[in-house]
């Protein structure tokens, strides 16, 4: 189990929910050794999830003038590049070793760290404001 914390917006704390759901599945998929369209889908849906879920952390941001939202865009930029170049790489290495290995430590960690930091301050900031 990742252990992070609730934050101050609900659709944040189910999004979150959601994404550690994702992760698990496809963790065990990589593990049982699944078909590569079964893995290439859950990525696609892991991709889609994280975009959407920053896309409306941000729009709400802006809505109340949050501002350190230069640094928490800034964050999700990255992390949705690295998410996107390490799906393509699976996509063309088939390594089920590295891209394992990537959620299981890389993702675990950058999780955890931005909800307990960025995510919990900002929805507490949200929250006062609305
Ligand atoms: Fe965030």
């Amino acid at each position: 189990m990742l252990n992070y914390p609730r934050v101050a917006i609900d659709f944040m704390n189910n999004d979150h929910a959601e994404f550690v759901a994702l992760r698990k599945h496809l963790l065990d998929l990589l593990h049982m050794g699944a078909d590569h369209t079964q893995v290439d889908a859950m990525l696609d849906q892991l991709l889609e999830h994280t975009r959407r879920h920053f896309t409306e952390e941000e729009e709400l941001m802006l809505s109340v003038q949050f501002p350190p939202y230069p640094m928490h865009k800034g964050e999700h930029d990255k992390v949705l590049a690295d998410m996107v170049s390490r799906i393509e790489t699976w996509k063309v290495t088939r390594n089920a070793k590295d891209i394992s290995s990537w959620l299981e430590h890389a993702v675990r960690d950058w999780f955890v760290n931005h909800v307990s930091s960025m995510d919990f301050v900002t929805a507490a900031y949200i929250q006062a404001r609305s």
